[in-house]
Parts: C-alpha cells; structure tokens; sequence
C-alpha cells in the first residue's frame, strides 16, 4: 500500500509541464505543441492545454479524431486560462506525464499564469527580422514571470540551404544577447511538419524515419532530461 502510495506521489510531483510561449504569431508554437505531444504520446501519457482562443491545436484534434480515429494520444483540453488549475489537477489525477500547453500568439492575460505553472518554458523562434525583434517581447514576459532559468529558445523553420548556418547564428546571438538559453537541437524548415498535421498526423507517424520526425524526437529527449532536474527536485 505504501509502496503504492510513494509510486503514485512519484507521479504527481513529476508531471512536467511545457509552456510554449512566444509574442510572435507564426513562430510555430501550435506545431511545436502537436508535434511533440505526439512524440511524446507514443510512450507516455500526454496532454495538450490550449490556451489560445482561437483554439488551433483543439480544432485539429478532431481532425486527427475524426481521420486517424485516435483518442487520447494525446489528449487535449481547452478554455479560458482562469481554469488552467482546474486542467492541471485533473491532468494530475488522471496520471498525465506531459502537459504540452499552447498559448496566444500575443500579450494575453493566458502567458503568465501558463508561464508560472510551466516546468520548462519553450520559445519557438523563427530566423525573420520581425521574429528576432519579437524575442525581446517574449524575454520581457520570461523575466516578468521570472521564469528565465527554466526557459529554453527552439530555433524552428532553420532554412535547410545555403542560409542555414548565418541563420543558426543569427538567431543563437539575439537569444544570447538577452541571456535566454538555445536548444542544440532545432527544426529544420521541412513541409513535413505542415503537410502531416493537415490529416492529423505528426511527423513521427508519416515519416516515421525522415529528418522531420528525427528532430522531433532529438528535441523531446533533450528537453525531457533538461526538465528532468527540476521535476525531480520540486
Ligand atoms: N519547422 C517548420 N517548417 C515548416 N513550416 C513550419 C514549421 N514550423 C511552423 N511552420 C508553419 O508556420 C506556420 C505557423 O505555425 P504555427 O504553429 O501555427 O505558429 P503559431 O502557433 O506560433 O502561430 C504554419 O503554417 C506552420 O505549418
Ligand atoms: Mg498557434
């Protein structure tokens, strides 16, 4: 019974929670959001909050419901921040490992209590002058929530070309100059992170083998044992 009890504990102090965060719309957080949750869903108990009104990421769940006919892998829940506990507590209750929450692409009453409530915080970021400048933004609602230590720059849509390392470097400098910390593993501009979503897959289920579902997977191991400190030791 004991042991059952310490088991259990186990679980619910180490449900991580994710927050994707950025003040630029287009970054890629919805992607960023569907493609791990479904990385991660293969072996773990997975949830999806989102947390924008426009509810992207829960409209494409029913696609992926109503094509793939795939319940719970991962599952999703939407609503107004006010009920982000709510959703946290039941997520606890029900077991869920990873909470992957999507939030409005901008100033939104929804970022801080999602940035407050996240174990690891995720800033997707694009290589585009307007992107760039909008990183200052995103660090402001970081620092704001005092959630710098725990936040952590995905570069997305990084050109495949000729243009990939000046942009890699590019984009490593803006996140340095505001002392945000890079992912070493990024996503490549790929049409296969779009194209799957658009059936309700992601890229682990398509190409399973392809550079698109390779990055995923590479960036969830790191960010899972990157989380793994912190969860532990809350
Ligand atoms: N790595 C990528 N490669 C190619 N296209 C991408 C990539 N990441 C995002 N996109 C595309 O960029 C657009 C915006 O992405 P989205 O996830 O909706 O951003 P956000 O949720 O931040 O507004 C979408 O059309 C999406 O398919
Ligand atoms: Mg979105």
């Amino acid at each position: 019974m004991l042991a059952q009890f310490k088991s259990c504990l186990c679980k619910v102090i180490g449900m991580k929670v994710w927050s994707i965060v950025s003040q630029k719309g287009g970054s890629g957080k919805t992607t960023l959001a569907l493609q791990l949750a479904i990385a991660a869903a293969k072996a773990r108990k997975v949830l999806v909050i989102d947390l924008d009104p426009q509810q992207s990421a829960e409209r494409w769940h029913s696609i992926r419901q109503r094509i793939t006919g795939a319940k719970d892998d991962p599952s999703i829940a939407a609503g107004p921040f006010q009920k982000l506990p709510e959703m946290l507590k039941t997520a606890r209750r029900l077991g869920a490992e990873l909470v992957l929450i999507d939030t409005p692409p901008k100033l939104d009453k929804a970022i801080i209590p999602a940035l407050k409530a996240a174990t690891l915080v995720l800033v997707p970021l694009k290589n585009s002058v307007l992107d760039l400048q909008a990183l200052e933004d995103s660090a402001d609602l970081v620092n704001l929530a005092k959630a710098r230590s725990k936040a952590v720059v995905v570069l997305n849509a990084v050109p495949t070309g000729a243009g990939r390392d000046t942009a890699v470097k590019e984009s490593v400098r803006a996140a340095s100059r505001l002392k945000l910390e890079v992912a070493a593993e990024r996503l490549s501009e790929l049409a296969a992170f779009s194209q799957g979503l658009k059936t309700g897959r992601g890229v682990t289920e398509t190409e399973k083998n392809g550079t698109a579902a390779k990055e995923v997977i590479a960036l969830f191991e790191a960010l899972w044992s990157r989380d793994n400190e912190e969860t532990a030791g809350e």
